[in-house]
């Protein structure tokens, strides 16, 4: 028996969150086990209306869940920062969701902008550290608002955070089992002290695997990379920052955001799950926004659970519907609506 904490959030959240729901309801019925709902309405609409965020008492509650389904945070009625760090931020870093998975992986029938490039090329994965770095929230103001004023945001890196990261990261692609190859993204020629600590836990850590071939490159090149030669990587580890930005990257080259899923793990805690897109809120209620990211991240985290063959089934059922079904996985343009295609994956869930 799961318990699973829903927290379909803002704009199209809720509409995205109702089809990974379907998809869950039907695989559990294949896989044969059950589930109980928590269901939080923490989000925009929340806040305005109460003034409440994320309560102290929500964080206890999580802590007694397994894991937890997130739509999206973002409302447009307020300030940018509030939602995303009071909700989304401070939940990863209450719970020590230390690694965020970010699967890159181009569907058959999926429009890729890249030239000459397919399925075959892009099929990566990101292991983004998920509680230190520049999102800590360490640094200040000091004049602020005179001519003198200065801005000071710190990058925090401690070993063990860097460490247990990198490790999570080993032992990921030893399990993929793809090319073995695990490359570190960091910028040793310009942040010589948190990229200096990654490098030798990176070098480290890899003595204790000697199957897994350790791979450097610099940010600002894997970002030609990903682009110019996808089909070199298998996994990538990074810090927090560099992590957010190459995986937006990342998500367009598998076909953008109404694909790209990710995961905030704490494989010793509580763990939740997210379509990666924001929460688009010219959108709502209109009933053609893409689900499948949110299913993809029931499909993660039912993976997670150890739900290994239904995961694959619903990944397969994706794929279905990616190469035989919609014409584009843009809002709108899917040629079905959101919940017809949630009916669709559900569907081939069973028959696949
Ligand atoms: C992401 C998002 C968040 C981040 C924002 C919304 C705080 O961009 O999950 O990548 O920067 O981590
Ligand atoms: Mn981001």
């Amino acid at each position: 028996m799961y318990k699973i904490g829903v927290m379909p959030g803002d704009g199209t959240g809720p509409e995205v969150i109702t089809e990974a729901l379907k998809v869950l309801e039907v695989a559990s019925e294949l896989a044969n086990f059950k589930y109980e709902l928590v269901h939080y309405d923490f989000g925009g609409d929340r806040y305005l209306a109460t003034g409440e965020i994320l309560p102290d008492s929500a964080i206890e509650e999580f802590r007694q869940l397994d894991v937890i389904l997130l739509g999206a945070i973002g409302h447009p009625d307020v300030k940018p920062g509030i939602l995303e760090k009071g909700i989304l931020l401070r939940t990863r870093f209450e719970l020590d969701q230390y690694i965020n998975l970010r699967p890159v992986k181009l569907y058959p029938g999926v429009y890729t902008p890249i030239k000459d490039k397919g399925p075959e090329d892009i099929d990566f994965v990101v292991v983004r550290e998920n509680t230190e770095g520049l999102y800590v929230g360490a640094g200040g103001f000091l004049k602020k608002g005179t001519p003198d004023e200065v801005a000071v945001q710190e990058s925090i890196n401690t070993r063990k955070g860097a460490e247990r990261c990198i490790r999570y990261a080993y032992n990921y692609t030893r399990e993929r089992n793809k090319d073995k190859k695990l490359t570190l993204c960091g910028k040793t020629n310009v942040l010589t002290y948190a990229f200096d600590l990654w490098e030798r836990a990176f070098y480290d850590v890899a003595k204790e695997y000697p199957d897994i071939k350790p791979d450097y490159a610099h940010v600002d090149a894997i970002c030609m990379w990903f682009v110019k030669n996808p089909e070199w990587f298998d996994v990538v580890v990074t810090d927090n920052m560099f992590g957010d930005i190459i995986t937006d990257l990342g998500a367009m080259i598998q076909g953008g955001m109404g694909i790209a899923a990710g995961g905030n793990i704490n494989p010793e805690g509580v763990s939740m799950f997210e379509p990666i897109g924001g929460s688009a809120p010219k959108y709502a209620g209109m009933n053609i926004i893409n689900p499948l990211a949110a299913i993809s991240a029931a499909q993660l985290m039912l993976e997670h659970l150890g739900q290994k063959e239904v995961a694959k089934r619903i990944e397969a059922a994706v794929m279905k519907v990616t190469s035989e079904k919609l014409k584009s996985l843009a809002a709108g343009q899917m040629g079905y609506s959101t919940s017809e295609v949630g009916d669709m994956v559900a569907e081939f869930v069973m028959k696949v």
